[in-house]
């Protein structure tokens, strides 16, 4: 029996040293025990973090294999002179990587047997159904979720008398991801002094080295600082009771992270209160959908069957794409946020997907750029309430960074999956034509890409008879840094509402 003593926990490379000398040997995975030995007798180290470490290798000891002659054979390619040339496929490094940091004890082993196998099984790494690879990937996903919750769930606390001003977070996370995540926190808290503690290793950012060391105790970072409060008012002027499903919720936020996070606190009363409020908005809407929309917007949902029965009206439309699952983004957002305005306007104006604001309140273009596109509205002398205005694609995507949700644009498939949405919606009110506000609308209307420098400026002829027009988003115009760029982008924009206006008139 061989056995491996790795020197950390997520030794990534220790184990990629140690299996390709066992490998070259020819040792079974059945005769191998992994084991990760510390040096209590150690210096302790601080060594610096590489960008995006796939893990942490020899903080304490070195790696040895033991009861056999261990060589040091280099990693990728293996053609030493006498042995079989052997190609490790990339994706399984990439996924060994990942699964070293997962918390279960069987995960080297694990790799050395897929290692082991994919030199006798070549195709191996393609069989989605071999229980060893699930195994592995279902560790990855693990561990990606892990990493995913800790750029979610840290809270920084400031620590009181301390020069520079320096912020300290205690966070516990599901598996050993604090190294591979810290890069995460330093480009995002780029100008900021701060440590992440957690009981495997503590990292820690000066503004301009990572340093890691040994884990630490949760009695070791600070108490509650003033800042908590105001993001426990951010967070219960954000939190939407119609949404609340506490399991789900639970699955998103799990309770272990809660002693952590200053607004868990709140979350049993929010619950509680819920209901009542998800009652009073509902009274509070000005068109509830009937029954018979509500009905309707199930069936369309009913085992994902969607487009056996189109909406027939918008009402219905609007209806059927809050239980839309047709792509993912569901998932993260409030809600849909359908088209609205006159059911047989002559023009549509289609956006690229809903924004933060959109996103909580249900209505297209009222955040930023909408106040934008209305100021070019009054410019043009274009009326927005004899527009019908809507988005290629119904949900909010975006990703979490810290307190505030990062707008991401929606892909190719997901303004695909969309498009039986924006359709249903152009069957419905029959435009004379339609503005496309940037690329992704293009893509929504066309299902083609289009430069909108080169297409803007004049109308195309769509299929079945309606005129396109298409323009700068009004989020360009906000982004464009060179003033004079975005005074050309804005009177591009007013021309267009102007050359929309007069084509449906
Ligand atoms: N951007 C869009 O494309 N649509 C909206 O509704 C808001 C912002």
């Amino acid at each position: 029996m061989r056995v491996v003593r790795l020197a950390s926990e997520i030794d990534f490379d220790g184990w990629r040293l140690a299996a390709r000398a066992l490998r070259a040997e020819g040792v079974p995975p059945e005769a191998v025990v992994w084991t990760v030995e510390y040096d209590l007798f150690a210096e302790p180290t601080s060594p610096v973090i590489p960008d995006e470490p796939k893990g942490r290798s020899g903080t304490a000891g070195s790696v040895g294999v033991s009861g056999g002659p261990g060589s040091a054979p280099r990693y990728g390619r293996d053609d030493n002179e006498g042995e079989k040339p052997f190609t490790v496929p990339k994706p399984f490094i990439d996924l060994a990587g990942q699964v070293v940091l997962h918390r279960s004890n069987e995960r080297f082993a694990l790799l050395y047997k897929l290692l082991w196998r994919l030199e006798r099984e070549p195709r191996l790494i393609d069989n989605p159904a071999d229980p060893d690879l699930t195994r592995a990937r279902d560790m990855a996903k693990g561990v990606s979720r892990a990493a995913h919750k800790m750029k979610a769930f840290v809270r920084f606390r400031l620590v009181e008398g301390v020069e520079p001003e320096t912020f300290m977070a205690w966070f516990e996370p599901a598996h050993r991801v604090t190294e591979a995540v810290a890069p995460f926190f330093a480009r995002r808290f780029t100008a900021m002094n701060w440590s992440i503690l957690t009981p495997d290793a503590c990292v820690a950012w000066d503004g301009e080295t990572l340093k890691v060391s040994e884990g630490a105790d949760p009695t070791d970072a600070p108490r509650e600082d003033a800042q908590e409060e105001l993001w426990r008012t951010y967070y219960a002027s954000i939190f939407n009771p119609a949404r609340l499903n506490p399991r789900m919720m639970q699955q998103e936020m799990p309770k272990r992270y809660w002693r952590n996070l200053p607004e868990a606190r709140l979350i049993p009363e929010l619950i509680e209160t819920a209901r009542q409020r998800t009652a009073d908005m509902v009274a509070a809407r000005p068109n509830p959908p009937s029954e018979r929309v509500l009905k309707a917007a199930l069936r369309h949902a009913r085992d994902g069957s969607y487009g056996e029965a189109d909406p027939l009206t918008v009402e219905e439309a609007t209806a059927a794409e809050q239980v839309c699952r047709r792509c993912d983004l569901w998932r993260d957002a409030t809600q849909a946020v359908a088209g609205e305005g006159p059911a047989r306007a002559r023009i549509m104006i289609v956006g690229e997907q809903p924004g933060d604001e959109e996103d909580l309140t249900g209505r297209p273009f009222v955040g930023p750029a909408g106040r934008l596109l209305e100021k070019a509205m009054a410019e043009a002398d274009f009326d927005r309430r004899k527009a019908f205005v809507t988005n290629a694609v119904k949900h909010f995507k975006h990703e979490p960074r810290g307190k505030f949700r990062l707008h991401k644009t929606p892909d190719r498939g997901e303004v695909q999956a969309c498009r039986w949405w924006l359709d249903a919606e152009r069957r419905i009110v029959k435009p004379r034509v339609i503005l496309a506000l940037g690329a992704t609308a293009v893509m929504g209307v066309t299902g083609k890409s289009m430069p909108i420098a080169k297409a803007r400026g004049a109308a195309i002829a769509l299929d079945g008879g309606a005129q396109l027009v298409v323009s700068w988003h009004p989020s360009y115009l906000l982004r464009v840094p060179d003033p004079d760029a975005k005074a050309r982008a804005y009177a591009d924009l007013v021309a267009d509402l102007k050359l929309a206006k007069g084509l449906a008139a």
